[in-house]
């Protein structure tokens, strides 16, 4: 079993998440930051997963076009797609509904909020502004979903046997 994680992250929760994420599954996993590298052939990878953050209600451009540009065979992997965020519950459902297309979404095997992290260190002047002004927030903070990691790569790891049905 070979995995692609593919993600963009902007200030790196998102690939601390992937990282993580890698330790739980099985088999050969290979992790790609598509701001720093392209992936063109998906076809030796069995399972894709697909990971962006989100700032002003947006995933990376990048995780889009990937998404955009390999569709069909994106739909007929074993696919999941996940976000990182700070908005929790119905917000960021909305969120990770936005981020990626309704047919993908549909085909995953795992789809996920896995949480998200607020890090002043690697954070600009106007981000800074933006995140005190908008989320109270003052501080360096971590609300990243370990066990929701852990349930995301489960579902992916679950094997279908169509003969639990006659159990
Ligand atoms: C400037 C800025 C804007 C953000 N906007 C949103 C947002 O609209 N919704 C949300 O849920 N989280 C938002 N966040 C929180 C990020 O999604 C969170 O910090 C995430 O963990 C970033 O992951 P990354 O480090 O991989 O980019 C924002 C963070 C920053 C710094």
């Amino acid at each position: 079993m070979k995995t692609l994680i593919t993600y963009c992250t902007t200030h790196g929760c998102t690939e601390k998440t992937a990282t993580e994420l890698k330790q739980f599954l099985g088999g050969e996993v290979l992790l790609i930051n598509l701001k720093k590298e392209a992936v063109n052939d998906l076809s030796s990878f069995d399972r894709i997963i697909v990971g962006g953050s989100i700032h002003a209600g947006q995933i990376q451009k990048k995780i889009k076009e990937f998404c955009n540009e390999h569709y069909e065979t994106l739909k007929n992997k074993e696919l999941g797609l996940f976000i990182c965020c700070m908005e929790e519950g119905e917000k960021a459902e909305i969120q990770l509904h936005d981020a990626f297309p309704e047919g993908l979404l549909l085909s995953a095997k795992a789809t996920a909020c896995l949480g998200g992290e607020f890090d002043f260190n690697k954070m600009n002047f106007f981000q800074k502004l933006i995140v005190k002004k908008v989320s109270k927030v003052e501080n360096s903070v971590s609300h990243l979903n370990h066990d929701a990691i852990k349930r995301f790569s489960q579902q992916m790891n679950q094997i279908f046997n169509p003969f639990m049905f006659f159990v």
